[in-house]
């Protein structure tokens, strides 16, 4: 088999798996281009909204990512890992848990020519380990601390009352990897609330004060045509949209309300998760 029919073949396997958070990102541009090339039939559609290109453009457009090394925690199919380490040049490790994401990381890694620059690691990463990561200039961990108890730590975090406790260890652990880290939570664990989506704001930087970070810029999507980001700096706080979701059962959608007007239904409460980039304080 050549080297491009072995790589198609890797792709089919890899974008046909169906389990939990598969088709969750959409295909790194790198990859598309080179599905293209090959002329093959695939068809891979995200279920996910279509949030990852806004997000990208608006982590990098807030943080130069040139030639930095980051850890990517949770990449899922690397959308995030192979646009740094394509188009940022930077030099990337990329944590997944799940074989089949790991593996897709490494198809996309070898589709895109990026073997000096993105690392794959297939591993959980939990309390225990995160010293044993390589330190960085930045990490990316996105959508990934709510599933604490859930996908690792379960013996650390057996209900909802120990999330936030074990959510500060887990963010202090972090400061050791990196100066910088940029970071997105979901507001539900396990079907229950974590935090009132409305106020996640508020909740997540006191979140992220008392693990010793200091948030720089806040990103919320306040454009639900376009997904775009907007940016506040921490100091305009008071001026960032309180926006609560609520998935109504009658509709299946997601209901996004701003001062109890809806402004959004969409069929995920995701483009409602701010991103936070945020600086380790000093000791
Ligand atoms: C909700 S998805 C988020 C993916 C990506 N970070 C994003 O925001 O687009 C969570 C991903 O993290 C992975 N994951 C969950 N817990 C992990 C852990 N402890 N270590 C490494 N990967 C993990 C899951 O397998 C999944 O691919």
């Amino acid at each position: 088999m050549s080297f491009d029919d072995q790589i198609i073949k890797d792709l089919i396997d890899t974008l046909s798996f169906k389990g939990r958070f598969s088709h969750y990102q959409e295909l790194p541009p790198c990859v598309l281009k080179r599905l293209v090339d090959f002329d093959s039939n695939i068809n891979y559609q995200p279920a996910q909204l279509p949030l990852d290109s806004s997000r990208y453009s608006w982590i990098i457009s807030n943080l130069n990512m040139k030639n930095l090394n980051v850890i990517d925690l949770g990449a899922n199919l690397g959308y995030f890992s192979v646009r740094l380490a394509s188009e940022s040049n930077a030099n990337v490790y990329a944590y997944e848990t799940l074989y089949e994401y790991a593996k897709s990381i490494g198809v996309f890694s070898k589709v895109c020519g990026l073997s000096n620059n993105l690392k794959v690691i297939q591993e959980s990463i939990n309390l225990e380990n995160i010293n044993e990561l390589q330190i960085v200039d930045a990490t990316l961990h996105l959508n990934v601390l709510h599933h604490a108890g859930i996908f690792f730590d379960q013996e650390k975090v057996t209900n909802v009352d120990d999330w936030y406790s074990y959510a500060v260890e887990h963010l202090r652990s972090f400061r050791a990897k990196s100066e910088i880290m940029v970071i997105q939570i979901g507001n539900m664990w396990n079907d229950k609330v974590l935090f009132d989506s409305q106020y996640s704001v508020d909740y997540i930087c006191e979140l992220l004060n008392q693990s010793n970070w200091d948030v720089d810029k806040i990103g919320l999507i306040n454009d639900f045509n376009d997904f775009s980001y907007k940016t506040y700096s921490f100091s305009d706080i008071g001026l960032i949209p309180r926006i609560g979701i609520w998935r109504n059962p009658a509709t299946g959608l997601v209901e996004y309300k701003e001062n109890n007007v809806t402004i959004a239904e969409l069929s995920s409460g995701n483009a409602q998760r701010p991103i936070f980039l945020c600086k380790r304080q000093r000791d």
